[in-house]
């Protein structure tokens, strides 16, 4: 059997044929990982199971990545994702509604008018890399807007965010003392110097608002942290690596599979061109691109009691890892799941987790920025009969966690012959 931990696996692609052989299988497969190993999830229904049992399957108890970490470098490290109710119940309403449809329609325009400038430069250069001049830039000038983050700085948490998701391939290139860090690796999130670099950035932001307190979301979290019981200084550095790391890193991933994707299979950017003016179109497009992608790879859970899961005895204290990579091409549930198919409907994809209280924070922002990245492309790329060209194999990132791609050239071409 493959072994699916092992980064190297992931610089061509990921390996589907492996974990549709363990779908196949029933039960659970139980998959050696260093030492130990884990309960390898791989059906979509078993996700939803794992993901809505959050009693049973604790994400506080443990690490909710792959590997283990000593006791004082999880409580170092801990962030919103790997905290279990009552601390995730206070963290998420801290920012949930920041983060509610309602509240994100006021950057729908500043997202809109991002992602045409991004395009038209594209556009004006006749392309290059589409990571780096539009997948990049996009979510995290979002992000950082809702932040309250200078939009001077992007270019440098871009970089700081390149540097973490190094560190879950096999080859990080910092140094330890990389960013001026002086803290123990094992300490720091992805055991990164940038994760260093990522808290220093937030914590001088965040005394910035405390003394001028502004209408943003790091406003609000200092706010919280001075009440005291609410946020305390080290969940404060967390979240803001959180909502930096997560705001762009995996939209980022999502942009340019779809982009991929739609290049690779002119036939369905033909569809989407046809059916301009279908706004259902291009919703089932986004959630296609989503399933697609799968900027996240697994999600990892501790059994906090002896439970069964089918079918499978699973005793307290194991590891159990939800592989999205799995469930988002489980053929129970999407007919014909290695097709690219942007009309799909009622797509069920597990790209955000697989429901439940840990749920994507940020879902409906990444749609968003999708979709309307989506329709900036069809306007100006169809209204001109062009479309996306790949020039190239993508740069990808040879990592277990991030689907990952570093760069990709891709060209706007006349559409005129594949139709
Ligand atoms: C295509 C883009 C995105 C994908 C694929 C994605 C994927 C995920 C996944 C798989 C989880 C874990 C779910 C679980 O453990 O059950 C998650 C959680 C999270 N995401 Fe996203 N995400 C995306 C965009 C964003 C954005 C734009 C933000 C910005 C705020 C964000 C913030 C978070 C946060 C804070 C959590 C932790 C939530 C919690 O533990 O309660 N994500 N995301």
């Amino acid at each position: 059997m493959i072994d699916v931990t092992d980064p190297r696996v992931y610089r061509d692609r990921i390996p589907h044929e492996a974990f549709a052989s363990m779908r196949a299988r029933p039960g659970l497969v139980w998959h050696r990982y260093e030492d130990n190993g884990f309960w390898a999830v791989t059906r979509h229904n078993d996700v939803k199971e794992v993901s809505r049992n959050p009693e049973i399957f604790s994400s506080g108890i443990g690490h909710t990545n792959l590997w283990d970490l000593e006791a004082d470098a999880l409580e170092a490290r801990r962030s919103i994702i790997d905290t279990d109710a009552p601390d995730h119940t206070r963290l998420r309403r801290l920012v949930s509604r920041s983060f509610t449809p309602r509240n994100l329609r006021r950057w729908e325009e500043l997202t809109r008018s991002i992602a045409r400038e991004l395009v038209d430069a594209f556009l004006a250069r006749d392309g290059g890399d589409w990571v780096e001049l539009v997948a990049a830039p996009l979510p995290i000038r979002v992000i950082l807007s809702i932040l309250g983050v200078p939009l001077e700085d992007a270019d440098y948490l871009v970089e700081l965010s390149n540097y973490l998701v190094e560190g879950t391939t096999d080859q990080p290139s910092l140094p330890p003392n990389a960013f001026g860090n002086t803290t123990e690796l094992r300490l720091l999130p992805f055991a990164s110097p940038a994760s260093h670099a990522l808290f220093e950035y937030g914590e001088t932001l965040g005394a910035e608002r405390r003394a001028e307190p502004r209408d943003d979301l790091v406003t609000q979290l200092v706010q919280a942290e001075d009440v005291g019981d609410k946020l305390s200084h080290d969940e404060f550095r967390n979240f803001f690596h959180v909502l930096v790391f997560a705001g762009n890193e995996t939209t980022r991933t999502a942009i340019t599979h779809g982009a991929m994707a739609l290049a690779d299979h002119p036939d369905q950017w033909d569809r989407l061109v046809a059916g301009a003016g279908n706004p259902d179109l291009v919703d089932h497009a986004v959630e296609e691109i989503l399933r697609w992608a799968t900027p996240v790879l697994h999600m990892r859970r501790t059994a906090a009691v002896d439970t069964t899961l089918a079918g499978t005895d699973i005793a307290a204290g194991d590891k159990v890892v939800m592989w999205y990579a799995s469930s988002n091409r489980d053929e129970a549930v999407f007919a014909d799941p290695n097709r690219f198919d942007i009309g799909r409907v009622d797509n069920l994809h597990q790209s955000f987790g697989g429901t439940g209280p840990h749920y994507c924070l940020g879902a409906y922002l990444a749609r968003m920025e999708i979709r309307l990245l989506l329709e900036t492309l069809l306007t100006s790329l169809g209204e001109r009969a062009l479309r996306l060209e790949r020039r190239g194999q993508p740069n990808r990132v040879a990592s277990n966690f991030v689907h990952g791609v570093l760069s990709v050239d891709m060209a706007p071409v006349d559409s005129g012959p594949t139709r």
